[in-house]
Order: C-alpha cells, then sequence, then structure tokens
C-alpha cells in the first residue's frame, strides 16, 4: 500500500529535493506552506499535496498528521527576520509537531537537525536551539524519531555555492571573508535524500542520529576559491582576522535578509565535520562537489530543480 507522508518545511531547498525525489517513488505527499503561490510547481506533481497552512496552529497541525503514516520535519532557519524567531521554529515548532503526533498517533518522525546542534552551546542561538529541538524529539513519548545532522548541503538550488557565486560576481577582484579557516564536509542534497528515504524504509534507524558529510572536508577558503573557479573568476579571497570578521557580521547583520549575521558567525566557530559519517554505513557513497557543482554553477537556473525531477520522472527514474 502507498504510504503518506506530511513533510513541514517541505518546499525549501532539501524539501524541494525530497519531495520531488519521494512522490516520484510513489509516495503521497502533504506539504503545508506559507506561501502557495511560490512553489507551483511543486502543485504539479500527482503525488503531491500542496496546502496553505500555518504549521504553528495546533489544530491545523492535527488536520495535517490526519491519516499519514510518518511525519518529516525540514523546518528551519539560518537568521531571525520578522517574527520568525530561531527559537519558534527549531523548539516551539518541533514541540507542537510532537503533541499534534501524540495526539493523532502518528508514531514515525524524520526531523532535520545540524551538526554541532547543542542545547548547551554558549554563544550560537542557532546551534543551541536545533540541539534544543532535537533532545525535545530524540526524548519525547510514543515516537518512533531519527534525526539527521547534515554539514552544509549542496546541490541545484542551494543557497552556499550559488550564494558565493552571486557575491563573488559582486566583488571579482578582492573578496572579504570571515572565517577563512572554518572546516566544512559539503554533502550533497541527493545523498541526504537517499538518507532519508533510507530511515523511511529502515526501522533499524529509529533513535538514530545521523550525521550527514561529503567524502572531503574543505576550509571555507578553500571552498569559496573552487566556487570563483566554477564561475571563471580569478578573485583574490582576503581571510579577514577575527575582529574584521566580527565587525563584517555586524554590518551585514542590519542589512535586509542578513546576509552575514553575528550569530553566523558564532556558528562558524566550531567545524561543521562529521565524527561517525552515517552515509557509508547506509550504503550511500557520498559525492564530492566535484562532481556535481560545476554543472549547476554553470546553469544558474534557481528552476533546476523542478526540471531535474521532471525529467527524471519522465524516464520513470527517481
Ligand atoms: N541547507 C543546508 O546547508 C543545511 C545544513 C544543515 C541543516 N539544514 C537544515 O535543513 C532544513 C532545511 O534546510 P533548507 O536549506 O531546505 O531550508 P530552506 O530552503 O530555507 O527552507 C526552509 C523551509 O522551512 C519553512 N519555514 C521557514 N520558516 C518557517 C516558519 N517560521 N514557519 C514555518 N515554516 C517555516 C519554509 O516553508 P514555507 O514554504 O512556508 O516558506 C521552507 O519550506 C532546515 O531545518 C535547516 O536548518 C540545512
Amino acid at each position: 500500500m502507498r504510504k503518506t507522508i506530511c513533510i513541514i518545511g517541505g518546499t525549501g531547498f532539501i524539501g524541494s529535493h525530497l519531495g520531488f525525489h519521494l512522490a516520484n517513488a510513489g509516495w503521497r505527499l502533504r506539504l503545508p506552506t506559507r506561501r502557495p503561490h511560490r512553489h507551483r510547481e511543486l502543485r504539479v506533481h500527482q503525488n503531491i499535496d500542496l496546502r496553505e497552512a500555518n504549521v504553528h496552529d495546533p489544530d491545523t497541525l492535527r488536520e495535517l498528521f490526519d491519516g499519514v503514516d510518518a511525519v518529516i520535519n525540514l523546518a528551519g532557519i539560518l537568521n531571525e527576520t520578522g517574527g520568525d524567531g530561531f527559537d519558534k521554529v527549531h523548539v516551539e515548532l518541533p514541540r507542537r509537531i510532537l503533541a499534534a503526533m501524540q495526539e493523532t498517533g502518528v508514531s514515525r518522525l524524520l526531523h532535520m537537525s545540524a551538526l554541532n546542534a547543542d542545547p548547551a552551546e554558549p554563544h550560537s542561538r542557532y546551534l543551541r536551539s536545533k540541539g534544543e529541538g532535537e533532545r525535545l524529539v530524540m526524548q519525547a513519548d510514543d515516537i518512533a524519531a531519527t534525526a539527521f545532522r547534515p554539514s552544509v548541503v549542496f546541490g541545484p538550488g542551494d543557497s552556499f555555492f550559488n550564494r558565493f557565486a552571486s557575491l563573488l560576481r559582486m566583488s571579482p577582484l578582492v573578496f572579504p571573508l570571515a572565517c577563512p579557516e572554518a572546516k566544512f564536509a559539503p554533502v550533497y542534497v541527493g545523498d541526504v535524500v537517499e538518507a532519508f528515504e533510507h530511515a523511511l524504509r529502515h526501522d533499524d534507524d529509529i533513535g538514530q542520529v545521523h550525521e550527514l558529510c561529503g567524502p572531503t572536508v574543505y576550509s571555507l577558503r578553500e571552498l569559496v576559491r573552487f566556487t570563483a573557479h566554477q564561475i571563471g573568476q580569478h578573485t583574490l579571497i582576503l581571510g579577514l582576522p577575527d575582529f574584521a570578521a566580527r565587525l563584517q557580521a555586524r554590518l551585514l547583520g542590519l542589512l535586509p535578509g542578513k546576509p552575514f549575521s553575528l550569530d553566523n558567525y558564532y556558528s562558524l566557530q566550531k567545524d561543521s565535520v562529521c565524527s561517525q559519517p552515517a552515509l557509508p554505513e547506509m550504503g550511500i557513497d557520498p559525492h564530492s562537489i566535484e562532481c556535481i557543482v560545476p554543472a549547476y554553477l554553470a546553469e544558474r537556473s534557481p528552476r533546476g530543480i523542478y526540471q531535474h525531477y521532471r525529467r527524471l520522472a519522465r524516464r520513470g527514474g527517481t
């Protein structure tokens, strides 16, 4: 029998990849969003039920979970804007999701956390709230949870390589970079999606917190240099000393959309690398940035996600 899943945060970068992948594989998906008009492409898939909904409302959550076999929570923010605070999205929302699941008798939950998430983190409120949300989920009664902690996730439509490519185009000669020695093990969104599907299909994953990393660790400086190379620029990457990085974070944090903030600066003080990489244990061979990024940075098409999955669906693959 085909199973139904509700994905909270299923309209974002990772959610769109996961949604198309699971829908193409035959799962029925219920995707709530605050802004359905922005995600018309998702509506086109016969297995995706895109609904306008306020997921912070307990009655709405209960309606969304009625008759579903599992819930996936991907909702997250990297910076606080308007009424969206870290605690509201990363702690209060998981608490409400858990309550609605318990009330509707849905037990299976896949929850997106982040590497270095820690309820005792003293500086980064992003990491602290992510840690608190993960703790709630993993300790909840009557909930069979699996949590995922990815390093930075890349793929068509990402906001890492695409963002740096845009910034480099604006500053083609010299690029001032905060925290140049921060370490990452970028993980391909297709591998993240496979890990989620693995957890849906294997009960052994219940109770696990999976760290998701790509095959190679890079410094931020190396990743920005790689991006510049892909877009054909010979930009000088100027690593900022610590005081200048903090100043840059304070100033950019005042701009609309906060391209970089003091909280981002604090998150970068911890290397985003795996101590126990889960992908190989799941039988997933992680893709490198070198074999994936060049194609989509060359395409520069934010609609690449939809086109990619539509092509796959036509070919009968996932
Ligand atoms: N991308 C990465 O490199 C990375 C790395 C580590 C962890 N993560 C985690 O992975 C998850 C997904 O990341 P992503 O890159 O796909 O994010 P994204 O593209 O920014 O998408 C965020 C999703 O969360 C929803 N959302 C945002 N604020 C919300 C709010 N206040 N209330 C309800 N829903 C809200 C959005 O739904 P609407 O349709 O309603 O806007 C959207 O579907 C997040 O939890 C993030 O922390 C991502």
